[in-house]
């Protein structure tokens, strides 16, 4: 094989692994491309599942008065895959009455907790009374109920994501 041959094929492989190497990253950057977009336009996990009932188990083992702290399983979308996320609700039982709270802090989305028959949101300091009347802080409003039902003896919630900062309840889509 001469010099000159030799270094046609250099050339040649040179050639051909820059227009593959070009479009490995082509493909990288569509894909990227395509995510990036994704997350540009909505948030990086997508809100709860508008289906997502979930049991929080016999209603008469829910003690009557102060609020009582369930969690729940929801499905998400993060774009490139669904997964399971833990979420947690406050269920208020009082006789045939149930109220059900999302946790998540209606002002920037802390987590909501509960002192006695208050509840609290130690990251700026918003209080609610038991109704989740807002009564005090920088909570745009009062805590958001979740629908419930009670199949047989059991309660469901169906868990859903709210906007947080604002005045009215507005389902996160
Ligand atoms: S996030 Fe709860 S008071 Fe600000």
């Amino acid at each position: 094989m001469s010099d000159h041959q030799s270094t046609e094929d250099n050339n040649e492989r040179r050639s051909f692994l820059g227009v593959l190497s070009g479009l490995i990253a082509a493909g990288i950057s569509a894909v990227l491309g395509v995510n990036i977009g994704r997350f540009a336009v909505s948030p990086a996990l997508s809100a709860a599942g508008a289906e997502n009932w979930s049991d929080l188990g016999p209603v008469g083992d829910i003690p009557e008065g102060n609020p009582v702290k369930k969690n729940v399983v929801v499905s998400q979308d993060a774009g490139w895959g669904k997964f399971q996320a833990q979420r947690a609700v406050w269920v208020i039982r009082s006789g045939e009455k149930v109220t059900v709270f999302t946790a998540v802090c209606p002002h920037l989305g802390c987590t909501v907790n509960a002192k006695d028959d208050v509840f609290i949101c130690a990251c700026h300091d918003s209080k609610w009374d038991v109704a989740g009347t807002a009564q005090g802080g920088p909570t745009p409003r009062g805590l958001d109920a979740l629908e419930y039902k009670v199949e047989g003896d059991v309660l469901k919630v169906r868990y859903q994501d709210f906007k947080q900062g604002i005045a009215q309840k507005e389902v996160l889509s």
